[in-house]
């Protein structure tokens, strides 16, 4: 049985008034069945991880660059996410790949170097709206999992989340039966690649996921949590999305 997770996602939200709302959201789960993920923007991560601290929310980052360390002005590198105490970071997310030019190859780059820092590495791909008009959703997919999933990555040191970068931020969400396709398509080729092993990776459905729809979504066997942006930053949304995934899997 994998264990299910939810992942907040804070995007560039927030300053550390904001911190309230994870303070609020560990007080309201002081146990959980799932893991929960909070990734709140750099300059707060070493105060969410204090906060975190004895809950069972872990801290994640949403970005790290794939170098050690060295003259990179403005970045972060694994290591410092760690040292700020957060144990999760989200690589490849649509918003850096289209604003950030990240490829595959560099998102690969990416999950090594927080591998080596000994960080959870949330991986997200997905079609744009026009490759699925073009029918081209599974090939996308499998470009992006061939290319951003290291071969070195384990179901324990890798999550993948499914995004359709359509259904982010837009209220839009496909439906069950297409978000089943694409997971159960993903697990097929994690089997291919990684052997048995390949039941050990969380896969995550991304886009558009509110209290009113997520226990639809968790309905899908292969969909192991969800990768929250807009319903992430208030407690009382996102709790109910915890709620609904463990009751999905109780
Ligand atoms: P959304 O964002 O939940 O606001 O659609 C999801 C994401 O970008 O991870």
């Amino acid at each position: 049985m994998r264990r299910t997770m939810a992942a907040g996602n804070w995007k560039m939200n927030g300053t550390s008034a904001s911190l309230a709302e994870l303070q609020a959201l560990a007080a309201t789960h002081p146990q959980a069945s799932a893991d929960i993920v909070i990734c709140p923007p750099a300059p707060l991560l070493f105060r969410a991880s204090e906060i975190a601290q004895g809950s069972p929310v872990a801290i994640g980052a949403q970005d790290c660059h794939e170098m050690k360390n060295g003259a990179y002005t403005g970045d972060i590198s694994a290591e410092m996410i760690a040292d700020a105490g957060a144990t999760h970071v989200i690589l490849g997310h649509s918003e850096r790949r289209a604003a950030h030019h990240e490829s595959d190859s560099d998102v690969r780059a990416k999950a090594r170097t927080a591998h080596a820092a000994g960080l959870t590495a949330i991986i997200c791909l997905g079609e744009t709206e026009a490759e699925r008009e073009a029918a081209n959703t599974l090939d996308i997919i499998a470009g992006q999992l061939a290319g951003s999933i290291p071969d070195s990555a384990t179901g324990a040191t890798t999550v993948i989340a499914y995004e359709p970068i359509w259904a982010i931020g837009t209220g839009k969400v496909p439906t069950l039966d297409q978000i089943i396709e694409v997971h159960d398509f993903m697990r097929e080729k994690l089997t291919t690649r990684f052997g048995a092993d390949a039941d050990t990776f969380r896969l995550l459905y991304g886009g558009s996921v509110k209290p009113d729809n997520a226990a639809t979504i968790f309905q899908a066997a292969n969909v192991d949590g969800a990768l929250v942006g807009g319903a992430s930053l208030k407690a009382s949304d996102f709790s109910p999305i915890i709620n609904a995934l463990e009751a999905s899997s109780a």
